[in-house]
């Protein structure tokens, strides 16, 4: 059996990737501190309620089973929220991976898979976004992650850790029947905000439709959620066999339009979306889409969800039960 941390376990991409571990037959202890996570997405007897800062404490967790791996993803992820609060994301995100990195050394283990971002590439050049591109981050969140990844390429030299950063485009949907979903507080994710306007009758804001794309409004690449946990175990599987240190895009290599994303919606719901056109949000890029060739040639990855109104259809069966 082999034993595995994630930090973060509670939070919706964390627990997604939890639930599939324990599918595969690792045995997963979660930390998580419970500040954006939620207690239902962890059964119990797996959970440790615990401060990343706590270095003390997690070494003594690291030492008392011979763990094999970290999966990193305790972070905060809002970009607006970051650039108001950016001492409180780099507190977090770098300072609280710092904490675990320490830990992590003093406990000899030395193979992570970390939650990294396509924020990390601000607005780039051109699309799809290749891993050779600039980093030039423009919010605090994406600069805390790009930092976690510079820190990483220096500990993979001077502590031999191993680590693979995956880069995620825009997560959504939820595994069928796992119980597990998309749950921010406060949500700030076009797909929920979308589903929440048609249940709600309370029109979504719709940011900006003079950007230069074909319908205006902003595209994005629309990862399933599961399809990243399945990223994450065979990152795992890559580290544990020997494999060398590497940052991946993942993504489906596919763009969607805020207006297709709408109509998908509909299509799922069989209901009108409410919404209003307003002004564009400050940081966004018109177009952001991976591409994932390197996740796929290297890892052996490949997206089971490749039609829109499949990935919104499991959000909508999430979104029905809650
Ligand atoms: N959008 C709206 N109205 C809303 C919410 C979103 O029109 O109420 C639009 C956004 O402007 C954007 C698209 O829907 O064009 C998707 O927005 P999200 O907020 O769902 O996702 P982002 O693309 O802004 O952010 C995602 C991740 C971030 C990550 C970023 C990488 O959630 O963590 O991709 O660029 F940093």
């Amino acid at each position: 059996m082999k034993h595995i941390l994630v930090t973060g376990g509670a939070g919706y991409i964390g627990a997604h990737t939890v639930h599939l571990l324990l599918r595969r037959g690792y045995e997963v202890t979660v930390v998580d501190d419970l500040s954006r996570g939620h207690r239902h997405n962890v059964a119990p007897d797996r959970l440790r309620i615990l401060p990343l800062a706590d270095t003390d404490r997690l070494t003594e967790l690291l030492r008392s089973k011979p763990f094999e791996a970290v999966v990193h993803f305790a972070a905060y992820i809002a970009v607006g929220e970051s650039s108001r609060e950016p001492e409180m994301y780099f507190t977090n995100n770098v300072s609280g991976s710092l904490s675990l990195f320490t830990a992590m050394a003093r406990a000899q283990v030395s193979r992570l898979v970390f939650s990294s971002t396509a924020a990390v590439y601000g607005t780039p050049a051109r699309v799809p976004i290749t891993e050779d591109m600039p980093i030039q981050p423009v919010s605090p969140y994406g600069d805390s992650k790009a930092m976690v990844e510079k820190i990483l390429g220096w500990l993979d030299q001077r502590r031999e850790l191993r680590s693979i950063s995956l880069r995620y485009f825009n997560a959504c949907g939820a595994e069928p029947d796992s119980g597990l979903g998309e749950e921010h507080d406060p949500e700030t994710h076009l797909i929920p905000l979308l589903l929440r306007a048609v249940e709600t009758g309370h029109p979504i804001t719709l940011f900006g439709d003079d950007y230069a794309t074909p319908d205006g409004t902003c595209i994005r690449d629309y990862i399933h959620v599961s399809d990243l946990a399945e990223a994450h175990i065979l990152a795992l599987e890559h580290l544990i066999g020997g494999g060398a240190s590497h940052a991946f895009n993942a993504g489906t290599g596919t763009g969607h339009s805020v207006l297709e994303v709408l109509r998908a919606v509909e299509q799922v719901t069989g209901e009108k979306v409410p919404h209003t056109m307003g002004p564009r949000r400050a940081g966004d890029a018109a177009v952001l889409v991976a591409d994932s060739n390197q996740l796929q040639s290297t890892l052996g990855w490949k997206p089971r969800y490749t039609d829109l109104r499949e990935i919104v259809r499991t959000a909508f069966e999430f979104a029905r039960k809650r």
